[in-house]
């Protein structure tokens, strides 16, 4: 009797296990199907079904919110697409021109050029995109061959700039009242290393630019004119925040840009609030030669990192503030 008990103990204990293991090989199974049905669903496993790596995969969920991925997965370019993801100062808004600009120009340079030339617009032949230049942005305003301000335009509250820095007679020059504050700060901080800047232009009406501009069209004709001047409503002396300089300290330095003024210029001059506007090296995106003498004031903070990432106000505006 007591072995017929424990064999039918036994009996028991053998189909209480086998239930166990059934019922954890089952839920493992259903657990790994369900944790499978879930991973279908991510962007992850998404982006990879369109070819893209797990780690590429991963670049693109960093860099890309999920609504501009889903947007871009049926884009061919994928190589393209993640080297332009790794540069400064991409914006997703403008990959398709990236993208066509480096198809069609069969371009084989630095794509941060390729940015840079179509965040600026620089890929269109200059004057032929008319923005108006959005004014209520005060030192952060733009004029340059696309932004242009409107022949009525005039600053409020222009300063006369003190004979002690600038040559003409007294009301020639103007600028901005906050500009002539920063202007002589810049001043000062330059005179107590020895070098004394002069203005020779700044605020210009937009029918002074005008003069200047047509005298120089009709000396050097229309393209060399338009590499150093600029046409009226394009010009950044409308906007009462720009000085030309020269160093009376260095009369023997004829060409400024070979001054030693200006190499301090270049140093200092953003932490009073001023920029190189037109630097060597940048005319593919500014359309002007390289202008030492011309500085604008656009605030510290923006100088700083105008000044520290080698960036033109161009490529600043578009990339920080038009985003
Ligand atoms: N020379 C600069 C570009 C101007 O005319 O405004
Ligand atoms: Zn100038």
């Amino acid at each position: 009797m007591a072995k017929r008990k424990k064999l039918k103990l036994k009996k028991w204990v053998y189909f209480a296990l086998l239930g166990i293991i059934i019922i954890i090989l089952g839920s493992y199974y259903g657990i790994k199907k369900y944790q499978e049905y879930r991973y279908q669903q991510t962007l992850e496993y998404k982006i990879i079904t369109h070819g893209y790596s797990k780690e590429e995969a991963t670049t693109l969920q960093e860099r890309l919110n999920e609504e501009q991925i889903i947007s871009i997965l049926d884009k061919e370019e994928h190589a393209t697409i993640l080297s332009l993801l790794q540069e400064k100062y991409f914006l997703f808004k403008n990959l398709d021109a990236y993208i066509e600009y480096i198809k069609e120009e069969e371009f084989d340079g630095k794509l941060s050029e390729v940015i840079a030339i179509i965040n600026t617009h620089a890929n269109n032949k200059w004057y032929t995109k008319e923005f108006t230049t959005n004014i209520q942005l005060k030192e952060q305003m733009i004029v340059n061959k696309f932004y242009a301000l409107d022949e009525s335009y005039k600053p409020e509250n222009l300063k006369t700039i003190s004979l002690n820095y600038s040559y003409g007679k007294e009301g020639d020059n103007q600028l901005i009242d906050y500009a002539y504050e920063k202007f002589l700060e810049l001043w000062n901080a330059a005179n107590e290393k020895g070098y004394y800047l002069m203005v020779t232009s700044s605020y210009r009406t937009y029918q002074e630019q005008s003069e200047i501009y047509n005298s120089r069209k009709s000396s050097q004709g229309e393209k060399k004119a338009d590499q150093t001047a600029a046409r009226p409503g394009h010009s950044e002396h409308q906007t009462g925040l720009v000085v030309d300089m020269t160093s009376k300290s260095e009369p023997y330095a004829e060409d400024f840009s070979q001054s030693k003024a200006y190499e301090w210029l270049k140093e200092n001059a953003h932490k009073y609030g001023w920029i190189e506007r037109y630097p060597e090296n940048k005319t593919y995106l500014t359309g002007y030669s390289p202008e030492s003498w011309h500085w604008r004031y656009v605030g510290t903070k923006a100088a700083k990192i105008i000044h520290d990432e080698e960036i033109t106000y161009d490529e600043y505006y578009a990339y920080y503030i038009e985003k």
